[in-house]
This record gives structure tokens, C-alpha cells and sequence, in this order.
């Protein structure tokens, strides 16, 4: 009844005066199935593999992974998640076309994993080979009035990723309807910012330069374009004299003085509405040119990229590094379909953390994902691919690369072209061909492809042989030459490319596991353990890789280092590097969050370097050694770090002082010791570390000095009690608090997709956590919502998501509830039968 109530509504706004055109979100009521016997209904985006279960059939493999050094094949698992991605899906929906429908039809897919091909009234309508990629199928030919059949078959081989790529429709799909044949293409429009500086002095007025073309039978038809800035308070008019008559494509400009330019600090954004009309005398509002044929709006951010030898990275003529975090495309314990919320979520922490950019590794990013980088202020470098002709393995992207590289570039940029936060594109990661001539024609030929399609953004490639690369010349090639890793050719490389900069298009892969700590605190890049675990004291790294702290240093000590991508922002499921030959062991270990999205210590090391506007004082390990699981560490040496800004500290274990010592400037350290800052000195740089340590039960404390030698903070960790309750602390997209502090009660849409994320966490009476508990939870959820997933930061753990039970890691985990479409309340219970403990908390759904 309802859904036919929606669909007549549907039907009036198309055939009603408006006549322009309808985005229609395909979300709800696909019918899904593996083998076509058996149908779910499911909602798009959906993950067929996320819910398991876990298991190392689904991805066993006997390879040698090339890419970390590896000559003989052996025996891994987990490296693409040991989730049931792999074999075929199948997906149908019904569609409703208005009757007298004359128009364009066009189904836009935001990525569906992968190969799909696309079916109309069972005629094949469409096809995509790339996963990851966005891409348009006209169904005009294919529709008819009424009700229509919609069909998207799905197929992922093995083997075909380095890391899990989710499966089914994991992005949305949208029905385009414009009622009449002449209409905006949409990715034809493009808008370009120039800046006018007044005397040097700071930008007097932006001009923003807009191209729109018109789907049209030829006919001259007139355009209007309306600048509204970012409070929506004033509107600009673009001159009709600036439209191209007859050339099918609008061009306008607009001169906007005290622009509001868009940065990753103040992320102004102006909306552009565009009007197609029909060009014959019309009713009202457009009187000179007729009625609408067709409109879109779309968000505008002035601003400006550049890169030069003299000044480095540019974002609106102003020199600053990149401190960003690359990004695998799963969202954890969601798998691989997008979520608003859950992203916003992560782009949030980032921020926190005083990240501004992410790299999409190693493929095209979602729209949803660019809008809320665009809204939120993240710069991003856009990828495509991590693969060309070379497969990195047996059935990866190679197998399309030559018939399909170009039709990808040209959809990547086409479709986020127009995103302010976007600032780079790159055309492939640690590309095999690198080293030859046939890399650098593919490389000139790529990047050209972007240039054509968007003059305004450079390109990069992460480069990892990175000698090969300036042999071949692809470094050399490139607007921005990127190195991955490989910090002792920095120099070698800086010198030998005539830029005047070189990018850490990639950085650290250093590995640890939230709330572990290994001892003796041994930096190593081969530390492997019986648990499957990494040290929390962030010393581990791979043989390829390094430390934050080695990374800093060339970026601090020569200004042609324009910033970093580290590899990565949060862990992601597959490549569970140094554990690949090790079950039960199914995701990474290199990010500065877990997969829950809790943050490691590492987190705040980075945030010590990179948040200049907030102090940061953090402590580790925990300082509950010997009772309960944790080991007894009563009397035994247990370094104390402390990440912070500042560069003095003292700490004390129950009122005793071990030293106040400062961070080891480079000067210093030159005098200490020529030999090399990397021995004794390479960790004092950025961390306070107190090595000699005797841990005692009670209570650390860390007070932190200013430049001037006085008291400026503290911190302290007491030993922890016995385990009390359960703290639970809610985080949802319109909470006011960061996802990393205590909430409240949240607030979520009644839209059937928001999802609030609330912190499970076993403390004492005091509220301290409890770091070592790893008891079993429950969780219900009553009301109007419903429970979506929960994930504990662990590695090795095979409890599915998307059951309502999970142990604790470390003391904590993550419970995702997800909202209803209906208003009202939720209440989340979760309980530790163990202990006999409850504890509940609402959640307000509208
Ligand atoms: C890089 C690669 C990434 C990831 C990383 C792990 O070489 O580009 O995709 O595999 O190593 O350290």
C-alpha cells in the first residue's frame, strides 16, 4: 500500500509542470541471491561476504608476495579477509517509469564488486569491468512505462585482490529520469578557481569559471547558472553573455569578492544551480529563456592547487605539508558497503588526530566518501589503480588494464572533478612497469588522460623502486613524484628529479595491536608473536617500511618533502602483514585506529606532531600489570612512553620520580653521536621514553613543561581495580562530542541507514579501564533500531560481526546499532554473564 502510494507520488512530480529531473536512490527492496534459487530482500549498498563466517578456505593461497621481498611461495591466509567474497551474486529490483516518460533513463552505479553487468526487461543494458569504479548505464532503449525489471549479475574471481574487496552492490545505485531528451551531463561540468591577490597581500576575489555541457538535438538552448554562497544568504547571477550559444556547452564565470575559500580548516562550500530552458517565452521565472528543462545543483569549493619547485604544495597559494593517512576502502566490521555516518565517523577522527588528507589506496573512492571529505575538509588524493599489465596477482586488474585503463581514468575524473577536496589524482601504486620504458610511456599517457580531462589538479604515482623509477625515468614523469617507503633514497631521488620536491606518497607500514605491549621493548622489523599480536609500543615495522618517527625527520629537516600519506589511517580486513603465513590471522596491523576504529597509542603520537591547535599527553603501556590476565610485571623493567607536544616531562610511579628528560633535538644528537641519528637517538626525537621503568601497582604520572621550563599539564594512569561496569559511550553523526570522548545519550535519522557507534568499555568502580579483559559480551536492541555489527580491534578473532556477541579486546570493543525508519527510542543492553554486569544505554531515533 505505502510503496504504491510512493511510486503514484512519484509518477505526479514527473508528469506535473516541474517536468525536470528526478534522482531516484534504488536503496530498498533488491531481491539478492548467490545461486538464484534462494532470495533475501537485501538494501544497497550491502556486502554480501561481510557477515561470513570467517574461514581460510575462502582465501587460501600458496604465493609469494613479491611486493614485501617474498621469493618462494608459501602457504597464506587471510590476505584478502577469509570472508566468502569470491564466486557470483546476483541482484533484482523493480523500477517504476512514469507513463508518457519521453526522456533520458540512466542507471548511475556508484561501484558494485565487480564485473557487473547490468539488465533491463532482460536485455543486457550495461557492463563495468573495474569494481571500484563509477560508471553510467542509458537504459532509454531498453524501458517501459510502468513497471520495469532491473538486474545486476556480479562476479568475483579469486584471486583477485591483494586485500578484501567486499562483494555485491556496496555503493548506491540512482535512477536518472529527465523528462525530455535535452539535458545537463552532468559529468561534463566542470568549475575552475582562480584566485586575484591584492598587492601580495592575501586574495582580494576569487573568479570561479564554470563549463556545463547540454545533451541536446543541436538546438540552441539557453543556460542559467545561480552562485549561492555558503550560508545560502546571497545569490549570484551568471552573465547570459558569457554562455557559448550554439555550442551545446554553457560557459559562465563569476567574480566573487571576500570569497569564502574552501579549506581542510574552513571547508566553505557554495552551491551551484544550474538551469536548462527550453528557450521559448515561459511562465515566470525565467522569462527570457523559457521553462526548465532540466536542473542540477552542486557544491562548490573555491580553491586552488599547485605544485613548483620553488614553493612546494599549494593550497590556495599558501605552502603546506600534507600530513595524511591512506585508506583502504572496507569501513571494518561494515565491510565494504558505504555508509554516511560511518564515514563521517572516520574523517572525524582523522581530523582530530590533525590529519588533512587521505589517499584513497588503491582505488577510486565513492561519491559519499568525497562529499563528506568535501563538507568536513579533507584533502584527498584520488587513486585508481594498483595494478597495470604486470598482475600483482593471478586474476587483479591486469586482466583489463589495456582495454580498460582509459574508459576508468576518464570516469574517475569525470564523476569528481568537481569536489574541492580532491586535490591530486594518482594513476597507480607501486606499479610493477615502473622500472621500464614501457611504465613511462603508460605513465605519460595516464597522466596526460587526467590533464585532459582536469588541468587543474597535478598527478601522482606511489613509486617503490624507486631507483628503477629514476632509471626509467616514470619519477621524473610525474607532476609529483611519490615514494613509497624507501626513506634512504629520498636524497638520491630529490636530486636526481628536477621538481624541487619529492611526496611520501606512502609512509611507516609500522604494525601494532591496540592495548598489547611486548617486552622487552625491542625496535625490530620482524617481530612475530605466539598471539598473532604486534607491540603497542609502536617500535615494530616491516622490512620495507620504517617508524613515524624516521619519516618526521625528513620531513621536518628539508622543506622539498611536501608531506606523507602513512600507510594507514585504520586497520583494514586482508593483509594481516607480519601474520600472512599465520591462522587465524585476517586483517591488518598497520593502522593508527584498529579495525573498530578505536585509536592505538599511535594515534596520539601522531596527533602530538601533527594537532597544532590542541596538547596532547598520552601515556603508555596501561599500568596494570599482574592482576587478572595481564602478565605479572611486578619489579620488572616497563619503559613508560609519553607522546606529546611538548618537549619536557617528568613521570613518576607512585609519587617516585624516574627523571625529567627532553625529546633529543637533531643538533643534540649530532653532538652525542655522528654516527647516525637511527641508533641510539631515533626513537627521543618525538617521544619522551623512560626505558628503565619498574613497574609497580599504583599510579604513573606525567607532568609535561612548556618552553620556559614550567609546569604546563599532567597525566596520570592508575593501576586498575576490580572489574566493575560496563561504560558505555555513544557516538552518532550529530553528536556535538568527538568520536573519541564520552558521550551522551545520541540522536539518529529515522532513515533506516544512520548508525550510532557506542564504546564498550570494562572498568573499575573508578572508571579506569580494565586492559586485559577479554570477556564475552551480548548485546540486544529494542525500539526503533536495530543491532548492525559489532567489532573488537582484533586480528585474530573469527566471531563474526554481525552476530550480537564479542569478546572484549584490551578491555574494549564497539557495538554498531543502526536506526529504524520509524521515529521513537532504541535502548542497546549489553551484558557480561561472566561477571553478572548490565548496563544500557538510549538512543533517540527522529
Ligand atoms: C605497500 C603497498 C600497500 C601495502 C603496504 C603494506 O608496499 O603499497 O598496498 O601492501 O605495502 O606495508
Amino acid at each position: 500500500m505505502k510503496k504504491g502510494i510512493v511510486a503514484l507520488a512519484l509518477l505526479a512530480t514527473l508528469t506535473a509542470a516541474g517536468q525536470v529531473r528526478q534522482e531516484i536512490m534504488l536503496s530498498d527492496d533488491w531481491q539478492f541471491s548467490r545461486d538464484q534459487q534462494t532470495w533475501t530482500t537485501v538494501s544497497v549498498p550491502h556486502d554480501w561476504a561481510i557477515s561470513g563466517p570467517f574461514d581460510k578456505k575462502w582465501d587460501l593461497q600458496t604465493v609469494a608476495i613479491v611486493q614485501n621481498g617474498e621469493k618462494q611461495a608459501t602457504e597464506k591466509s587471510g590476505r584478502s579477509g577469509s570472508l566468502p567474497w569470491i564466486g557470483e551474486g546476483f541482484y533484482k529490483r523493480k523500477i517504476t517509469i512514469p507513463s508518457g516518460f519521453k526522456g533520458h533513463a540512466e542507471l548511475l552505479f556508484d561501484g558494485a564488486m565487480s564485473e557487473p553487468t547490468v539488465f533491463l526487461n532482460g536485455q543486457k543494458a550495461g557492463y563495468w569491468a573495474y569494481g571500484y569504479n563509477t560508471f553510467r548505464v542509458d537504459i532509454t532503449p531498453f524501458i517501459k512505462e510502468g513497471e520495469n525489471l532491473l538486474e545486476v549479475k556480479l562476479r568475483n574471481m579469486e584471486e583477485s585482490s591483494r586485500w578484501y574487496p567486499g562483494a555485491g552492490i556496496y555503493r548506491p545505485v540512482t535512477l536518472i529520469l529527465t523528462p525530455q531528451q535535452a539535458h545537463i551531463d552532468d559529468w561534463g561540468i566542470t568549475t575552475r578557481t582562480e584566485l586575484h591577490v591584492k598587492n601580495g597581500k592575501g586574495v582580494d576575489c576569487a573568479k570561479l569559471v564554470v563549463e556545463v555541457p547540454i545533451i541536446s538535438d543541436g538546438k540552441d538552448l539557453p543556460v542559467i547558472m545561480e552562485l549561492f554562497s555558503p550560508d545560502g544568504k546571497n545569490k549570484q547571477w551568471a552573465s547570459p553573455a558569457a554562455m557559448k550559444r550554439g555550442s551545446c556547452k554553457a560557459v559562465a564565470s563569476f567574480m566573487i569578492p571576500d570569497a569564502q575559500l574552501w579549506t581542510p580548516e574552513t571547508p566553505h562550500l557554495y552551491q551551484l544551480r544550474i538551469t536548462l530552458c527550453d528557450g521559448k517565452s515561459a511562465p515566470n521565472v525565467f522569462d527570457d529563456f523559457g521553462k526548465a528543462l532540466d536542473k542540477k545543483t552542486i557544491k562548490v569549493g573555491l580553491r586552488t592547487v599547485r605544485v613548483s619547485k620553488e614553493k612546494g604544495f599549494q593550497l590556495n597559494g599558501e605552502t603546506r605539508k600534507l600530513k595524511g593517512v591512506c585508506l583502504h576502502h572496507d569501513l571494518g566490521p561494515l565491510g565494504a558497503a558505504v555508509n554516511k555516518a560511518a564515514l563521517i565517523r572516520q574523517i572525524k577522527i582523522l581530523k582530530e588526530m590533525g590529519c588533512d588528507a587521505i589517499r584513497t589506496a588503491h582505488n577510486m573512492p565513492s561519491q559519499m566518501q568525497m562529499d563528506v571529505c568535501d563538507s568536513l575538509g579533507m584533502m584527498v588524493m584520488a587513486e585508481s589503480f594498483d595494478m597495470w599489465i604486470y598482475r600483482k596477482c593471478k586474476n587483479g586488474y591486469a586482466r583489463f588494464f589495456s582495454e580498460w585503463a582509459d574508459k576508468d581514468i576518464t570516469n574517475l575524473v569525470k564523476a569528481n572533478r568537481n569536489h574541492p577536496s580532491i586535490v591530486m589524482w594518482s594513476i597507480g601504486n607501486e606499479i610493477p612497469e615502473q622500472g621500464s620504458e614501457e611504465g613511462r610511456l603508460i605513465s605519460i599517457h595516464l597522466q596526460g588522460l587526467c590533464h585532459s580531462l582536469d588541468p587543474t589538479r597535478p598527478v601522482t604515482q606511489g613509486l617503490d623502486r624507486v631507483d628503477n623509477a629514476l632509471w626509467s625515468g616514470v619519477a621524473q614523469t610525474m607532476d609529483v613524484p611519490g615514494l613509497n617507503y624507501r626513506l634512504h633514497r629520498y636524497q638520491a631521488a630529490y636530486d636526481k628529479v628536477t621538481h624541487g620536491f619529492i611526496l611520501g606518497s606512502e609512509t611507516a607500514s609500522t604494525v601494532s595491536s591496540r592495548g598489547v605491549y611486548k617486552f622487552p621493548v625491542t625496535p625490530t622489523d620482524h617481530g612475530v608473536y605466539p598471539d598473532g599480536q604486534c607491540s603497542g609500543y609502536d617500535v615494530e615495522w616491516c622490512s620495507w617500511s620504517n617508524l613515524p618517527d624516521d619519516d618526521w625527520r625528513w620531513q621536518d629537516d628539508h622543506d622539498w618533502v611536501i608531506g606523507e600519506f602513512v600507510w594507514t589511517g585504520f586497520d583494514y580486513l586482508g593483509e594481516p602483514t607480519p601474520y600472512d603465513e599465520y591462522w587465524p590471522s585476517r586483517s591488518s596491523y598497520f593502522g593508527i585506529c584498529d579495525l573498530a576504529g578505536l585509536p592505538k597509542d599511535r594515534y596520539y603520537l601522531y596527533r602530538s606532531h601533527w594537532n597544532k591547535e590542541q596538547h596532547t599527553i598520552h601515556l603508555l603501556p596501561h599500568w596494570s600489570w599482574g592482576k587478572g590476565n595481564a602478565e605479572n610485571r611486578i619489579g620488572e623493567v616497563t619503559p613508560v612512553f609519553c607522546y606529546t607536544d611538548y618537549d619536557e616531562a617528568e613521570l613518576f610511579v607512585n609519587g617516585k620520580s624516574q627523571g625529567r628528560i627532553k625529546k633529543v633535538t637533531e643538533e643534540k644528537n649530532q653532538k652525542l653521536d655522528k654516527r647516525a641519528f637511527a641508533v641510539e637517538h631515533r626513537l627521543d626525537r618525538y617521544r619522551l621514553r623512560w626505558n628503565d621503568v619498574k613497574y609497580e601497582p599504583g599510579e604513573l604520572k606525567v607532568v609535561v613543561y612548556d618552553k620556559d621550563g614550567q609546569p604546563a599539564g599532567e597525566e596520570t594512569l592508575p593501576t586498575a581495580g576490580k572489574p566493575a561496569r560496563l561504560k558505555l559511550d555513544v557516538w552518532t553523526q550529530q553528536s556535538e562530542q568527538s568520536p573519541l570522548l564520552s558521550g551522551g545519550t545520541g540522536l539518529l535519522k529515522a532513515d533506516g541507514n544512520d548508525l550510532a557507534f557506542v564504546t564498550v568499555s570494562l572498568t573499575d568502580k573508578k572508571g579506569t579501564l580494565v586492559p586485559d579483559a577479554s570477556d564475552q559480551l551480548t548485546f540486544e536492541v529494542q525500539g526503533a533500531g536495530t543491532f548492525k555489527a559489532a567489532c573488537n580491534g582484533d586480528a585474530t578473532s573469527l566471531e563474526p560481526f554481525t552476530q550480537p556477541t564479542m569478546k572484549l579486546f584490551a578491555g574494549q570493543l564497539v557495538v554498531i546499532v543502526q536506526a529504524k525508519k520509524e521515529a521513537g527510542k532504541l535502548v542497546l543492553k549489553v551484558t557480561d554473564k561472566q561477571r553478572g554486569l548490565t548496563a544500557s544505554v538510549p538512543i533517540i531515533v527522529k
